[in-house]
């Protein structure tokens, strides 16, 4: 019997693998990142279709910052032309869209093209599309530290620590998924991840599609997930 099809509430995916996506075409890596875009279209419009609740994407991380410049470049142009034409769309649609990570280092375009889709988006109800842009984990757990104390508080719980975090009030990171066949989290999400499923697979993300996200649901729903607890 097929086993019953069990739907994350949060979902990660650190898109990686444009760059050897375009290569083995004979392509510059910017065509693998254009095509990193059209995959995320798909992805999304996948996981809103199955009820995921919240879909984080990597998009850009601190340690980014050490690619050559043109590509950086490149990067945030095509950010801005997501978030002005993709991302107003999804505000419009109901999703939610926020960012995590420090989004004041941006280019000066790029930062207003996200204001305003997450103040559009600010009050929606639907899925919420969550964009780590220049983002770390180890930095949002101290700057998490730092809220706290220049609050005063001289000692938290672990609720009163997630609500200093980007992802405060979200559901359970419950899935973290990484293309490309690397199997590492480059510093992504993690005090989220501490009891996630971990799905590594081969395909470049620029392949992503709804098939793939079928396949991810499947294995997803056949984990057994235990919490340290015994059946
Ligand atoms: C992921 O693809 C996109 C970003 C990190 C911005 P890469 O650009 O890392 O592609 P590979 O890993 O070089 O193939
Ligand atoms: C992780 O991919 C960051 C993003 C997907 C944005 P990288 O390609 O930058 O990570 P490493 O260098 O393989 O660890
Ligand atoms: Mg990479």
């Amino acid at each position: 019997m097929a086993t019953e099809l069990k739907i994350p509430r949060h979902i990660a995916f650190i898109m990686d693998g444009n760059g050897r996506w375009a290569a083995a075409r004979g392509l510059a890596r910017s065509e693998g990142h254009r095509e990193g875009a059209e995959a995320l279209k798909r992805v999304l419009a996948a996981c809103a279709q199955k009820g995921v609740q919240v879909v984080s994407v990597y998009a850009f991380s601190c340690e980014n910052w050490s690619r050559p410049q043109a590509e950086i470049k490149f990067l945030f142009s095509l950010i801005s032309q997501f978030a002005k034409k993709e991302l107003k769309k999804y505000a419009e649609m109901g999703y939610r869209v926020t960012f995590s990570g420090d989004l004041t280092q941006l280019p000066k375009s790029t930062n207003n093209a996200i204001k305003k889709v997450v103040d559009a988006s600010k009050n929606n109800t639907g899925m919420i599309v969550n964009i780590a842009l220049n983002y770390g984990a180890r930095q949002e757990i101290v700057r998490a530290v730092n809220l706290i104390l220049q609050s005063g508080i001289r000692q938290v719980d672990e609720q009163m620590f997630e609500d200093c975090l980007y992802t405060a009030g979200f559901p359970e990171l419950d899935l973290v998924v990484r293309s490309s066949g690397e199997k590492r989290l480059s510093n992504f999400m993690l005090w989220q991840c501490a009891y996630s499923e971990f799905i590594f697979t081969d395909k470049f993300w620029p392949d992503f599609d709804e098939n793939t996200i079928d396949e991810i649901l499947k294995e997803y729903s056949s984990r057994d997930r235990r919490f340290g607890g015994i059946k």
